[in-house]
């Protein structure tokens, strides 16, 4: 690996619109380059979720982390966090620049690696950004990855997303949606009311509060199928919220081949990100819709 400074790869503007740019490099985290404001956002976003997700994200979130050293130090090293890591569940973090391809992200999960950006947002971004940073990626989605079950899911996942690449791009849509219905924008329902276990979410001061305490959003039982062929919103909050009820439920709805399942999606139209089942769907809570943005779903 060398040791050049890596790039940090961005949306750029194009006569296409503001598009996404991916790079599949695997980099050194090159920690002293952040300046004390990269460790100011750090920290400022570090406080500031964990003041919010006690009694919001699930016990399995803040018991992972706990177990790592992410507090007030400024932007962690990740050499220190897969010491920790590794030896709980075999995953790594590795520093990327930016977005990755499909087959390389998937690849990185196969093989429990799991890609983050080296670089944080802006002072001006702490509310939102359109693509995921270090915070974003390393505050939201590494401590579910100690937990064991996730952990498994996670690799699954990524081998699963070989295998629907290879089959076509509307198998790989089928299954980016259960991807941004769980492992970014998942609830989970114990004992003391829902819980917030999406990454997307837990790094989100906004979506931490709405998802639960907005009265606009359908919260919803986690069924696969239902999942897979329901549409999402990237530019605002999501209108709809699954709701698994254990990581094992997830796991286990998630272990049959998808080969058949692509094959009965493909014969219908997917549903739109807040519409309701009323036949089929489990409601926890039929959303009001007050201020509902009217762009389309993706
Ligand atoms: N069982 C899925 C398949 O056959 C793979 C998968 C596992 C996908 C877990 C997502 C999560 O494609
Ligand atoms: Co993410």
């Amino acid at each position: 690996m060398d040791h050049a400074t890596p790039r940090k790869v961005e949306h750029q503007q194009t006569d296409r619109g503001y598009v996404p740019v991916y790079a599949s490099t695997v980099v050194e985290q090159p920690w002293d380059s952040y300046s004390a404001t990269d460790h100011e956002v750090w920290n400022t976003l570090y406080a500031r979720q964990c003041e919010l997700l006690p009694a919001r994200a699930c016990q399995e979130f803040l018991d992972g982390l706990a177990r790592f050293d992410m507090a007030g130090n400024g932007i962690p090293r990740f050499a220190a966090l897969n010491d920790v890591l590794t030896a709980a569940t075999g995953w790594q973090i590795v520093a990327v620049e930016g977005l990755l391809p499909d087959a390389v992200f998937f690849d990185h999960l196969a093989n429990r690696r799991f890609p983050v950006s080296w670089w944080i947002r802006k002072p001006d971004q702490l509310d939102y950004l359109s693509e995921p940073d270090l915070f974003h990626d390393l505050f939201g989605h590494v401590p579910l990855l100690l937990n064991p079950v996730f952990a498994d899911y996670m690799q699954a996942y990524g081998r699963g997303g070989m295998k629907a690449f290879g089959i076509g791009p509307e198998a790989l849509m089928n299954l980016t949606r259960l991807y941004w219905y769980t492992v970014e924008f998942g609830l989970i329902d114990t004992p003391d009311g829902l819980r917030i276990y999406g990454a997307g979410i837990v790094s989100s001061k906004g979506e931490s509060i709405y998802c639960l305490e907005s009265a606009a959003p359908n919260r919803i039982g986690f069924d696969l199928e239902r999942v897979m062929s329901t549409r999402y919103r990237i530019d605002s909050y999501q209108r709809t919220y699954f709701v698994i009820d254990s990581f094992e439920q997830l796991f286990d709805a998630t272990r049959a081949d998808f080969t058949p399942i692509y094959q009965r999606l493909a014969a219908n139209a997917p549903h739109a990100a807040g519409e309701v089942l009323d036949a089929s769907d489990r409601v926890f809570h039929y959303g009001t819709r007050e201020d509902w943005a009217t762009h389309a779903d993706t």
